[in-house]
């Protein structure tokens, strides 16, 4: 049994890697970022406040978030471990998460290269304009890196070069589980 958790800056590929790693290993994947939205397309006044944050590229505040996750993982599905991307991403969902995790992996991408793959992605998704973008990058460097230095510290993390192809990176990210 494994917890793993994926972080990254927009477009360094944590979905690509967690489905691919997902399908290697067996372990089921969770997306934060796909379950809200699916809840943003809810008509109720929560999913229109979901609808508009990730439009925004704005994060959905951490006091709602943890209570999403924690609830997702308590299905059967996720009690033999898991892959989860996108979640925790701030130092506060990090303290405040109740579940142990073995490891996390970092994915390194800088800014110009995140940019440039969204431009390319193929799924349309509403939060790929300009203004997002920009916002989601800004929210990564403010209050994403402070949990990934405290991942660090725990020693857990492991930092994968996200510059290279797709299998490329799958075949690191395997070899460092491998290793240990
Ligand atoms: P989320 O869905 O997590 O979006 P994100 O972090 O902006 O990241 P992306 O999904 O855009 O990129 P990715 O790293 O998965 O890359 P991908 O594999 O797709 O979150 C969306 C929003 O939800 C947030 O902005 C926030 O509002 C909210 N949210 C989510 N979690 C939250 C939380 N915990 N707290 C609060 N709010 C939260 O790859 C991108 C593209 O590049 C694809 O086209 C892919 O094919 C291509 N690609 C991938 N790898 C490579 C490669 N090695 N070479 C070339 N192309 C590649
Ligand atoms: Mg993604």
């Amino acid at each position: 049994m494994i917890k793993i958790v994926l972080i990254g800056i927009q477009g360094s590929g944590k979905s690509t890697q967690g489905n691919l790693l997902s399908e290697k290993l067996g372990i089921p994947y969770l997306s934060s970022g796909h379950i809200l939205r699916n809840m943003a397309k809810e008509k109720t006044r929560w999913g229109r406040y979901v609808k508009e944050t990730l439009n925004a590229g704005i994060l959905i505040s951490d006091g709602k978030m943890t209570p999403i996750m924690e609830e997702y993982l308590k299905k059967p599905e996720y009690e033999n471990g898991w892959i989860l991307d996108g979640y925790p991403r701030t130092l506060k969902q990090g303290k405040d998460f109740k579940e142990k995790i073995d490891l996390v992996i970092y994915i390194k991408v800088s800014d110009e290269k995140a940019l440039g793959r969204l431009n390319l992605r193929s799924e349309h998704r509403e939060d790929d304009t300009t203004e997002a973008i920009k916002k989601r990058i800004e929210s990564f460097h403010t209050l994403t890196e402070p949990i990934i230095d405290y991942y660090r510290k725990k020693g857990i993390l492991i930092e994968i070069d996200g510059e290279r192809t797709i299998e490329e990176i799958h075949k690191n990210i395997l070899e460092r589980l491998n290793n240990g």
